[in-house]
């Protein structure tokens, strides 16, 4: 079985370097006994320092976004390049935060294509923003990930992550996350609608991530639905509650 992965999406929780160091610490020094792969990705001022202080096999650093246009008169943007520099290997792009503010599919793909070129991974985020009865939503997956998704080659494929997050389940508690069932269809989905995109053996392998009200007291139920770990918002801050839903994940993954 493979390890969970499990992304720390911090946001804008923390606003102190101290802060994010010492939750970084915290996060490494309890990962060593569980077997799983947790990915910090903290605002892009504290990349750096969490890198260097505490990237080890069981914990990787990522950014948050990436700038999706190209050339050096961008004022204000951070490139791929600028984060592989500071020791990200992992970046969200296309977070329905960001999505919200306007960032539409063409910048999505860019910013994929740009992550790819450093060899870094994309975490690519999709999910709708309402559910109702007539299955919408499924037409919603289908087009995010085929305006997100550049030609891939074999490489590439292996570091894509797609990262499920159904928008109204966000930032909740974990009573209000989806349900382990109708997560495990959805996953179903998501790996189908790859599989036309990148063919069948690459789609398989691609680790399919839930974010959503993920907490310690809902992880291992979810984790059953057929996802690779989570990616993880409000719960990461805290240390304890993010460790908490690595071991949950952990032996209780039926991803091969
Ligand atoms: P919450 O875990 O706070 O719901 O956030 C999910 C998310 O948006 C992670 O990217």
């Amino acid at each position: 079985m493979k390890k969970p992965l499990i992304v720390a999406n911090w946001k804008r929780y923390i606003e102190e370097r101290d802060v994010a160091l010492a939750a970084a610490k915290a996060i490494a020094r309890g990962v060593g006994k569980i077997n799983t792969t947790i990915v910090i990705c903290p605002p892009a001022l504290y990349i750096d320092a969490i890198a260097k202080a505490f990237s080890s096999k069981g914990v990787a650093v990522g950014a948050q976004a990436v700038s999706s246009v190209a050339g050096a008169m961008q004022t204000g943007e951070l490139s791929a390049a600028m984060l592989a520099d500071l020791g990200a290997s992992y970046v969200i792009v296309g977070h329905s935060e960001r999505r919200a503010r306007g960032e539409d599919g063409e910048a999505i793909r860019a910013g994929v294509e740009a992550v790819l070129a450093e060899k870094m991974s994309p975490i690519l985020c999709i999910g709708e923003t309402a559910r109702d009865a007539s299955g919408e939503h499924y037409d919603v997956l289908t087009s995010q990930l085929r305006e997100a998704l550049p030609k891939l080659s074999p490489a590439d494929a292996k570091r894509l992550v797609i990262a499920y997050e159904p928008v109204w389940a966000i930032g909740k508690s974990a009573a209000e996350a989806m349900d382990a069932r109708a997560l495990e269809e959805t996953v179903i989905y998501i790996r189908k609608v790859l599989a036309e995109r990148i063919g069948r053996t690459a789609a398989l392998a691609v680790p399919i991530l839930y974010g959503g009200s993920v907490e310690p007291d809902n992880a291992a139920q979810l984790i059953g639905a057929g996802v690779s770990g989570f990616l993880v918002g409000h719960a990461s801050v805290e240390p304890k509650s993010l460790l908490a839903i690595a071991k949950a994940s952990n032996g209780a993954s039926k991803h091969h």
